[in-house]
């Protein structure tokens, strides 16, 4: 009887236990008093500078105790009394409320009941920052440096939370070949003309706006000499004019020269220059004016030479006929660059056997003719055409041309090539099925030989 009394009075203490456990309520003093308990959570406050922030402090039974705030060691309030001097700090009920939040103001603050012996609040304010960057070289520079060199760019940011820096080129890609590299270091190797530009960094990190900062790279290369003609084509008492395009960075001394002597300008040879392009013009053109000229410049980097050709001679024949023909014969065209009348041609052609394309080519049929021509004064181009008769049909034939003027043969033209086609299937004009064809047939013939 006694031991299940015991018992009784066990479990109704439990129960009070369990029910003060399930309220999460207030604790009990051993004597049952109820004790003041903490109703709002830590927490951490992210705040941006200029913001008002309110720290939470709810207690439940705080009976006679009183709740003071505190920043490390420093007391801010206690009770409804305010301690701190600062005015940006109030007391809203016993929440802390803080204004006009400055980067110094990021901490932990701690609300406490009485003495402390509760238990301690403790909030963390963090400020965010908005990013800001610092570039090397400055922000703003102008770096030079020379083709081949290896460049680097940093670009240190910072900001809460950390900002993703992302550098890109103003105008196109980066070198690399991606629209943006994350990260704050851009290193570029074996730089090249078109990598000059302006690079920018960019920070975010959500807090304000992006910043942005640029470097400018300009690069510093040897001369490019590229010349549009390496022959000029003219006449005795005619003109010639001879272009070199000149890239160069610092800019270069241009020098022209025939047959390697320096040339001075004259009366008859003026020499000028229009942005890139530099040019020698000769004015009632000798027969001594003939010869192989060139032009140098030299920068503080390197040095670049191209040479043109000064010549009475015809220029190389372009074959502007179709790649395919009629079963037996072939129209074909070419135009020639010659002031002076071209007075014979030189044709070369052969039938390449299809079976042993690489191996056996047929005989040279060799042609001296005199065909008419429609002379362009305005480009000084002969058009010509001849007739090829006697053709073997469905065989691929390959031809060159020479032309000769009276200062003499020009250069051979380049290889060119058609296909006769079948007895079958005429040929109908230029459209483009039957050019397709054409070369269709002349792949598909190739490619049991290339398997060989
Ligand atoms: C001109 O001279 C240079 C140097 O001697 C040579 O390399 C080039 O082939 C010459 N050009 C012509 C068209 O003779
Ligand atoms: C093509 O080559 C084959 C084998 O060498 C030969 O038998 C044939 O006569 C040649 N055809 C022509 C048109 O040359």
């Amino acid at each position: 009887m006694r031991v299940s009394n015991f018992f009784l009075i066990l479990l109704v203490n439990l129960g009070e236990i369990c029910v003060a456990i399930l309220n999460s309520g207030p604790s009990y003093r051993n004597g049952g008093d109820i004790l003041p308990r903490f109703a709002s959570q830590p927490n951490t406050f992210s705040a941006v500078i200029g913001d008002t922030i309110v720290l939470p402090c709810e207690v439940q039974n705080l009976g006679s105790f009183v709740i003071v705030w505190k920043r490390g060691i420093t007391l801010l309030t206690a009770g409804q009394q305010k301690i701190t001097a600062d005015p940006r700090i109030s007391l809203v009920g016993y929440n802390l409320e803080v204004r006009d939040i400055r980067y110094s103001d990021q901490g932990d603050y701690t609300c406490q009941i009485g003495d402390g012996s509760h238990g301690d609040l403790i909030h963390t304010v963090e400020i965010l920052m908005p990013p800001s960057i610092q570039i090397f070289p400055n922000n703003g520079d102008v770096l030079t440096t020379r083709k081949g060199a290896t460049v680097s760019f940093e670009c240190r940011a910072s900001g809460n939370p950390t900002p993703v820096v992302q550098w890109s080129k103003k105008e196109g890609l980066l070198p690399s070949g991606l629209q943006v590299q994350t990260g704050y270091l851009l290193s570029l190797t074996n730089v090249q003309r078109e990598d000059a530009g302006a690079y920018q960094c960019t920070a975010s990190n959500g807090i304000g706006q992006a910043v942005t900062g640029e470097i400018k790279l300009h690069v510093l290369f040897p001369p490019e000499i590229t010349v549009a003609k390496s022959w000029v084509n003219s006449g005795e008492g005619l003109e010639a004019r001879l272009d070199c395009v000149v890239q160069a960075d610092p800019p270069g001394e241009v020098s022209w020269y025939q047959n390697s002597f320096p040339l001075q300008q004259t009366d008859r040879r003026i020499m000028s220059s229009k942005g890139k392009i530099y040019t020698l013009t000769i004015k009632n053109v000798q027969f001594s004016d003939f010869g192989n000229y060139s032009c140098t410049v030299h920068n503080s980097i390197g040095k670049d030479r191209k040479y043109i050709e000064l010549t009475g001679k015809p220029g190389p024949a372009r074959i502007i006929s179709p790649a395919y023909s009629n079963p037996d014969y072939y129209d074909l065209r070419w135009v020639v660059q010659s002031v002076l009348p071209i007075i014979e041609v030189k044709i070369l052609y052969r039938r390449i056997n299809a079976t042993t394309f690489y191996d056996h080519k047929g005989q040279w049929h060799d042609l001296v003719i005199k065909p008419e021509q429609k002379y362009d004064a305005k480009t000084s181009e002969r058009l010509q055409s001849f007739r090829i008769t006697n053709l073997v049909p469905d065989s691929l034939y390959e031809c060159l041309i020479l032309t000769k003027n009276q200062h003499g043969y020009s250069d051979v033209s380049d290889v060119h090539q058609w296909f006769s086609s079948d007895k079958g299937r005429p040929f109908v004009g230029s459209t483009g099925q039957i050019h397709c064809l054409g070369i269709a047939v002349m792949i598909l013939l190739q490619i049991p030989n290339v398997l060989l």
